[in-house]
């Protein structure tokens, strides 16, 4: 199955990233919860987007910068403030001089990342960023792992009168490379917004923080601190150095 190209993503979803994933996720719960982690000191995000929490984060006053590989992504972020610090590169090889309290990463970013090998380098990346005792803290679905012969994916999401809004998509079980698509029909034409990458769950991510010399602090089901459980459908990996 074909990789995923990384640039890909904000090239197609950047003008429509907020609007669609408004009320999606739990920002206020996030932003507080990094706050707190912080502790006033600075935070690193990789993958940021757009900024939906490095920029409450900074208006809340904290030092943030935000790493991501799409400058139309950046260029969303830095028309609603300048109090974020943005960097173009690549999440898994950028080098920043400072030490930061918090690296996080946030909406299942880690997935965009095509190999098991670049996962790995991203861990060792965030360690790399952090102060002695800083986090690093992984907001992530519950990695949807393949079934032998049942490696389809589809799911409606939204009905409007004139709007029909699907995701679809493969997850291939020897890789657990997920090839997919969210794609909007409306009477005058279809659009596409690919999004692609590696599932990873999250023992294999305590594998991988150990890789880096990070250790699991907590892991919540939500950002109110939910305990995790076998129904959980996601969760917030907090590492720590
Ligand atoms: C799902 S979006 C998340 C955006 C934002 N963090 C949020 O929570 O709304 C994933 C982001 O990761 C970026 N990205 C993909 N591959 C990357 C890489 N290798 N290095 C840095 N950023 C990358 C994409 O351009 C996109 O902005």
């Amino acid at each position: 199955m074909a990789e995923f190209d990384p640039r890909l993503y904000g090239a197609r979803w950047a003008e429509q990233y907020d609007e669609f994933h408004a009320g999606m996720m739990d920002d206020d719960g996030a932003v507080a919860t990094l706050s707190e982690l912080a502790d006033g000191g600075p935070l690193l995000e990789f993958g940021v987007g757009t900024g939906r929490l490095a920029v409450p984060l900074a208006e809340k006053g904290h030092d943030v910068v935000g790493v991501d590989v799409s400058e139309e992504m950046l260029a969303q972020l830095t028309k609603k403030t300048d109090a974020v610090t943005t960097v173009v590169g690549d999440m898994t090889t950028v080098r920043i001089e400072r030490e930061f309290a918090v690296a996080y990463i946030a909406f299942n970013s880690i997935f965009v990342l095509n190999t098991q090998q670049d996962q790995v380098d991203l861990f060792r990346n965030a360690a790399a960023h952090l102060r002695p005792g800083g986090r690093f803290v992984l907001e992530t679905a519950v990695g949807a792992t393949a079934k032998p012969g049942d490696t389809s994916r589809f799911k409606v999401f939204k009905v409007e009168a004139d709007r029909l809004t699907v995701t679809a998509g493969v997850v291939d079980p020897v890789t657990q490379l997920y090839t997919g698509t969210w794609v909007v029909l409306e009477p005058n034409g279809t659009k596409f917004y690919p999004i692609g990458g590696r599932h990873v769950t999250h023992g294999e991510m305590d594998l991988m923080a150990q890789l880096a010399g990070l250790e699991l602090e907590h892991r919540w089901s939500d950002w109110q601190r939910g305990e995790f459980t076998g129904n959980s459908t996601m969760h917030i990996s907090v590492y720590r150095k």
